[in-house]
């Protein structure tokens, strides 16, 4: 597999890594936080499958689809859908412009290939079947160009699968927009709010949970009063300690991610439109997409 990006002579390997970019440029934060918290979300370390079944969800309940492919994965972070995309695929290329990619819980997988990169810089010049973007765009700088960028990796028959994180109904008009990422971010940095919510994320979450039961489980007033992101997935039988430290975990990734640009599906959809991506499925309330090239675009 031929990989090169736009500066050809800063490539180098540590680790097993393959480095294009050095510099993390504005992903320092995910560096922070996948190296803190690199197992929280691994289902091989939690003996779960919620990372399983939500790449199965987010691929439309294809999974099974990476059977024998060629997949091309951008922003694995600290490698929670790695390690299902190997057990299925034949070749699978992560790729992280941050530091997590030495932490990917797959690192010594025969059949995974690292990259530290900006994917936005990345040249491949094989083409791949699948191409996976999970929690990544809208912490991209031109998020537009970022969803574009996705399709110039896939075969003409191939897919790409992404996600975006959906605008909240009030827009950046929403309080974890409008006040509390600039004023947590003023006061903390990552450091001491990772040891203000290590010390009382418990009290945090009882008084969320008391917030909600008396507003008639409302998510905005709680979310509004309380600015910590619960995980809550009932369905899953988690320990306390697993499910407090993966609200950690999404508290700081939303706190402290420089960019953060959240978009309706349908600034979605009609991008892919313009630009003559055929729109395979979308599952508007996720905010799940399934895209391929037409055939003028090939
Ligand atoms: C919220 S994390 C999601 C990680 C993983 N996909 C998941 O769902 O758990 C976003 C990841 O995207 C990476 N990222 C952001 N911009 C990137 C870029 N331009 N090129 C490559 N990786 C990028 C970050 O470093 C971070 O690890």
């Amino acid at each position: 597999m031929v990989i090169s990006n736009f500066f050809k002579n800063k490539f180098s390997e540590k680790e097993g890594v393959n480095i294009y970019d050095n510099d993390d440029k504005y992903t320092e934060n995910f560096s922070k936080q996948w190296r803190d918290f690199s197992l929280t979300q691994v289902d091989s370390f939690n003996k779960t499958n919620i990372s399983e079944d939500y790449l199965n969800e987010l691929m439309f309940n294809n999974i099974e689809n990476l059977h024998n492919k060629n997949v091309l994965e951008i922003g694995c972070g600290s490698g929670r859908f790695t390690e299902h995309i190997i057990k299925k695929a034949k070749m699978c290329v992560a790729v992280d412009l941050s530091k997590s990619i030495f932490y990917n819980v797959s690192k010594n997988s025969k059949n995974l290939i690292l990259i530290k990169s900006d994917f936005l810089n990345l040249e491949i010049k094989e083409k791949f079947d699948i191409v996976i973007c999970r929690g990544v765009l809208q912490h991209t700088p031109f998020p537009n160009n970022s969803i574009l960028k996705l399709f110039d990796f896939v075969k003409n028959d191939g897919m790409v699968y992404f996600d975006y994180y959906k605008k909240p109904k009030l827009g950046i008009l929403h309080p974890k927009y409008l006040f509390w990422r600039p004023i947590l971010r003023n006061i903390f940095n990552y450091n001491d709010f990772k040891i203000f919510l290590e010390k009382n994320i418990t009290k945090l979450i009882m008084f969320k949970n008391i917030i909600r039961k008396i507003t008639f489980n409302s998510n905005f007033i709680s979310d509004t009063i309380i600015p910590i992101w619960d995980f809550r997935e009932n369905k899953y039988n988690i320990s306390k300690k697993l499910f407090e430290n993966w609200t950690i975990l999404d508290t700081l990734d939303g706190i402290y991610a420089k960019f953060d640009y959240p978009k309706s599906n349908i600034e979605i959809i009609n991008l892919l439109k313009k630009n003559k991506i055929k729109i395979i499925n979308n599952n508007q309330n996720k905010n799940f997409i399934c895209g391929k090239l037409f055939e003028e675009n090939f």
